[in-house]
């Protein structure tokens, strides 16, 4: 059975302080209330608190994300943080490849494979964001565009390395906005990329893979979005930063 994921993107929010109280919340509320045995929840937290953070989680049902990470191992990158860093404050999973990224920050397909293999290489679990902007979806270019940047980014792993990967796909017009895709919607595009990974793996390692969506999931649409055969999991953004929401979502899982 795939693994399924409740995985918080808190994103460029909360102080330290609110950070620990919302993180202390999650644990201990995940802890008491998340009894589905297949369940990771991952938090993918700002880069100054994740050193800290990692030795207030003290359950195996949580783990510790970053939301970036530059692909050398070190070097004169200022500004920017490794995988080995991340790895030696005992961080588990890092998001690479959010909208937010390739937008505000120019990312590149290219740039992102060579992250997930920096990520992989220090034996990282890397969640790799896809997804398409309003107008594709409109121009009816939406499901190549988002096979493109798999294809970009992940079809030079092999099929061992690959199935170390979580994908999230999350339509731009569905983050921060509200308007979350709907379960078909969501259903039909994660349907299509399983078949894009089975025609180039083999369908055997497609079905290995956790495919999570992402954009505007909530405690009150999870369970519907979860429902779907290839729905995984959620990436989750503005209800991460709620603790009660976010554990919510956790179990929202069918049993
Ligand atoms: P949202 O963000 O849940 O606030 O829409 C999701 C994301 O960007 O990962």
């Amino acid at each position: 059975m795939r693994k399924k994921y409740a995985a918080g993107n808190w994103k460029m929010n909360k102080t330290f302080e609110e950070g620990q109280i919302l993180l202390s919340e999650v644990v201990n509320m995940v802890k008491d209330e998340l009894t589905h045995p297949n369940v990771q929840v991952v938090l993918g937290v700002p880069f100054p608190y994740l050193s800290t953070f990692s030795k207030l989680i003290d359950t195996p049902k949580v783990a510790l994300g970053a939301q970036n990470c530059h692909p050398k191992a070190s070097g004169a990158y200022t500004g920017e943080v490794s995988v080995p860093m991340l790895k030696s404050v005992g961080v588990q999973y890092v998001i690479i490849g959010h909208s937010e990224r390739r937008e505000y920050f120019g990312e590149s397909d290219a740039f992102i494979a060579e992250k997930t293999d920096a990520i992989l290489a220090e034996g990282l679990t890397p969640i790799f964001c896809c997804g398409e902007t309003l107008a594709q979806r409109e121009a009816g270019i939406h499901f190549d565009f988002v096979k493109g940047q798999i294809t970009n980014s992940l079809f030079h792993l092999d099929a061992g390395t690959l199935k170390k990967v979580v994908i999230a796909y999350e339509p731009i017009w569905a983050i921060g906005t509200g308007v979350t895709a709907t379960s078909a919607q969501a259903q039909e595009m994660h349907k299509v990329l399983r078949d894009h990974l089975a025609g180039q793996y083999g369908s055997e390692t497609a079905e290995e893979i956790s495919i999570l969506y992402g954009g505007s999931v909530s405690a009150a649409n999870a369970q519907e979005l979860f429902s779907q055969p290839d729905v995984d999991g959620g990436l989750v953004g503005g209800a991460s930063l709620k603790s009660r929401d976010f554990t919510e979502i956790s179990k929202s899982f069918p049993a």
